[in-house]
């Protein structure tokens, strides 16, 4: 029956339900899933975990992933108490609470990084795989569906490898994938990537089907993005870094085509990329992790020659329009393993223009992209300090204000760092861009304060800066009204002195 799914007939006599091949977990096991930001991600298994979890059998685990799941799963395991520990990324509301309560440990770690430290034997190994596939070729190789991310290596580590065989997934996604897999350290050479487009691997991974276990087939479709469509605010940030980018190339540090573009996860940083539309660029590139709505629009319009990413994230009437069109794209879109889209030696050395989002940032250029308040998880810091240490231009984006004008964006100390003002060439908002190549924090602050906060915070920032002056030093502080900004939120329900 799914002759043209499962190619290897030995392995026909794996297929069985979910709820058969989630009896093959053990309380304390470590897990790893296929899915990076709701894009393939399997949606059967934690289902059926949720299922076996809710009949008292239950069930901690150690889950990993690539990066955000879809299908409220992340949600519906941390709710049945399924997930004990959970590594590198989430963006769902019901796990979020888990996390800030304190009942699931999440490590929030840079998306380069987790296969690395699974080879390296840095972290406990896998022991099972989850992976949402189009097939099983007859070498019982897995060709992965809308995602890439932490996959190859998952499932070429995993002591049994679950492979979710998605009947919604076309047979056409064969051939958008490339997996290379680094070699162990030390003796590693460079990986062979040195344009976006460069294919240096294979379209499947290659797993040894001996440790195929079970094969669950299922026919749920990918989550649609939840990603907000662009405002005059994102208009307006998009017209900044527009203009930014002209005067780059006319003072010919690029040229038209720039560089290749990393644009970050959300509402922002899609509706950034969305107003390049409007640009005078073309033949440009992207190599990133995710691509959004504005990649297909960008690839559609033509000013997007190509574009290289660990997953595709769209909402659902432009994936109906990527499905259909699929051979379009074929040629156009390479998928890769997440420590390829986002390794700091690919990075560096295409020069990419990083275009990622925070949530405030300091006078002096430190950007907070997953801490609410300085405490509480957002997000996760996901890929995006991957491409600003090492990409050529480090842009962070944000609205100036958030919750209406009760938070300011732009702080005296931001209240954690993930990304140190070391990290960040260029800061925009909806009022404007501060370039901050080759300023010393003193002449960064003025520049921040005047060019990106909203006017209403601008004398508060004025008068903190003046008087942290009077104290001296390279980065001048006033250290106990530092984070009064935040606490008067706390307190009051408003950053702003009334
Ligand atoms: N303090 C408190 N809340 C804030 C805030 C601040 N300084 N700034 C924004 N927010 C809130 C918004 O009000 C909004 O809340 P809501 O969901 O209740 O409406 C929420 O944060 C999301 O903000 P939004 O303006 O919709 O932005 P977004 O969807 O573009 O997401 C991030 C912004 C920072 C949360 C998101 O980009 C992220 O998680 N980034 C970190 C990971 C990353 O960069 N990955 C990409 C690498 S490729």
């Amino acid at each position: 029956m799914y002759e043209d799914r499962i190619r290897r007939p030995a392995l026909m006599n794996k297929v069985m339900s979910a709820e058969q091949a989630a009896l093959l977990f053990k309380d304390g096991m470590t897990v790893g899933m296929s899915g990076f930001t709701r894009a393939g991600d399997a949606k059967a298994l934690p289902a059926a975990l949720v299922e076996r979890a809710r009949h008292g059998n239950p069930l901690q685990l150690t889950l990993l992933t690539g990066a955000s799941l879809g299908n409220d799963s992340d949600g519906l395991m941390a709710n049945a108490g399924v997930v004990a520990r959970r590594m590198p990324f989430q963006a769902d509301a019901a796990l979020r609470r888990k996390i800030n309560s304190g009942e699931v440990m999440f490590i929030d770690q840079h998306l380069s990084e987790t296969a690395e430290q699974l080879r390296s034997g840095d972290l406990k190994g896998i022991d099972i795989a989850v992976i949402e596939a189009v097939a099983i070729t007859a070498d019982g190789g897995i060709i992965p569906t809308m995602s890439v991310g932490n996959s190859a290596n998952f499932a070429q580590q995993a002591g049994k490898v679950i492979v979710e065989i998605n009947l919604s997934a076309p047979l056409a996604l064969e051939g958008f994938h490339d997996i290379y897999v680094p070699a162990a350290r030390p003796h590693r050479g460079a990986i062979p990537l040195t344009t976006p487009w460069d294919r240096i691997g294979v379209t499947e991974i290659t797993v040894d089907p001996e440790r195929i276990a079970a094969i669950v087939i299922t026919d749920s479709p990918d989550s649609p993005s939840n990603a907000l469509p662009p405002d005059d605010e994102t208009d307006a940030i998009a017209r900044h870094i527009i203009t930014f980018l002209e005067g780059e190339v006319k003072a010919g540090r690029m040229d038209p085509s720039l560089r290749p573009l990393q644009a970050g996860i959300g509402t922002i940083a899609n509706a950034v990329l969305h107003g390049l539309i409007d640009s005078p660029f073309r033949n440009m590139t992207m190599f990133s992790e995710v691509l959004q709505d504005s990649a297909i629009e960008l690839l559609d319009s033509g000013q997007l020659m190509m574009a290289s990413a660990s997953s595709i994230t769209l909402s659902a009437a432009m994936h109906q329009k990527f499905i259909d069109n699929i051979e379009q794209y074929r040629e156009r879109i390479v998928l890769r393993p997440q420590e390829i889209s986002n390794h700091p030696e690919i990075v560096r050395r295409l020069g990419i223009i990083a275009l990622n989002t925070a949530l405030e940032f300091d006078i002096y250029g430190n950007v907070n992209s997953t801490h609410v308040g300085g405490t509480h998880m957002m997000n996760g810091i996901g890929g995006s300090g991957d491409f600003a240490r090492n990409g050529q231009l480090s842009v962070f984006v944000s609205k100036s204000v958030a919750k209406d004008g009760a938070i300011s964006s732009v702080v005296p100390f931001a209240a954690h760092v993930d990304h140190t003002e070391h990290d960040v060439d260029i800061l925009v908002t909806e009022w404007g861009l501060a370039d901050l190549r080759g300023l010393a924090p003193r002449e960064r602050a003025p520049r921040i304060i005047e060019n990106c906060a909203h006017p209403d915070y601008r004398p508060q920032l004025r008068a903190y800066f003046e008087e942290a002056l009077q104290g001296g030093g390279q980065t001048p502080h006033v250290l106990e009204k530092a984070l009064s900004w935040h606490a008067r939120y706390k307190r009051e329900g408003s950053m702003l002195v009334k």
